[in-house]
């Protein structure tokens, strides 16, 4: 089965959720139906969507992802844009992160056996190349080469800060995706992210963070498109993706 991470905007805060433990600790999930598909929705904020993005249990998360023996996990998060090609309203699927947060639990491995992974290739190259295909079919734009700067939330950037993160090459600025994916590399999962473009970030239009609802779940629907048109391939295969320690 496929395991959905979901974040703002995706919905999926509430409903008859299960739980499972997991040696950092217990995560809710839902066993639930999209487009007619079965899926593990984890929303990474928890129920009722109370949880902030720097207090989120990244590991427990992952690992429950690793327990429910996904085939795949896409990690769905809004983000605001500092780039003028990735616009509100776009999809862009990541491809690297910058890493701009503080003080996060940011790796299996440290404790007792310290392990440094290779960052060559943090996401799932195949799982991407599906989820572009899937996007083509259905004529849904999709930017397929996103820098994801993932900062430490929950306030907003500053201006100067998001001139510093276009300038160091971000693309999307987001609070979730870091240590999610080099978590989810470390377990050896197929794991790819989507994200949403809600707003442009501080500073950037020149006009005030402005979030159009209708926009956002019009996107999100198009994600959902995406995945469930994409479920029958990933969901067909299983993709070997052993961690790289250095
Ligand atoms: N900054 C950080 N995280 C975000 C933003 C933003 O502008 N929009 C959505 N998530």
């Amino acid at each position: 089965m496929i395991t959905l991470i979901t974040g703002t905007g995706a919905g999926f805060d509430n409903g008859e959720f299960k739980s499972i433990n997991t040696k950092y600790g217990d995560v809710c999930y839902l066993e639930t139906t999209i487009n007619e598909q079965q899926y593990y929705v984890i929303p990474r904020h928890g129920i009722g969507h109370k949880i902030a993005p720097n207090k989120i249990n990244y590991r427990a998360i992952i690992s429950a992802c690793s327990m429910l023996e996904s085939n795949a996990v896409i990690g769905i998060c809004a983000v605001g844009s500092c780039h003028n090609d990735y616009k509100p309203g776009d999809i862009a699927l990541l491809t690297d992160f910058i890493d701009m947060t503080k003080s996060r639990e940011s790796t299996f491995y440290g404790d007792e056996d310290l392990r440094h992974i290779s960052m060559d290739d943090p996401y799932s190259d195949s799982l991407n190349s599906i989820l572009i295909n899937s996007a083509n079919s259905l004529n849904i734009n999709i930017h397929s080469d996103c820098i994801y700067v993932c900062t430490e939330g929950p306030r907003f950037e500053t201006a100067a800060e998001i001139k510093f993160y276009n300038a160091i090459g971000g693309n999307v600025v987001g609070m979730t995706n870091y240590p999610e994916v080099s978590l989810a590399r470390e377990l050896g999962l197929n794991y790819g992210a989507i994200s949403v473009v809600i707003n442009w970030c501080t500073g950037f239009s020149g006009e005030k963070i402005y979030i159009d609802e209708n926009s956002v779940s019009n996107s999100m629907s198009k994600v959902f498109a995406i995945i469930s048109n994409a479920t029958p391939k990933l969901s067909s295969f299983i993709v070997n993706r052993p961690p790289v320690f250095i």
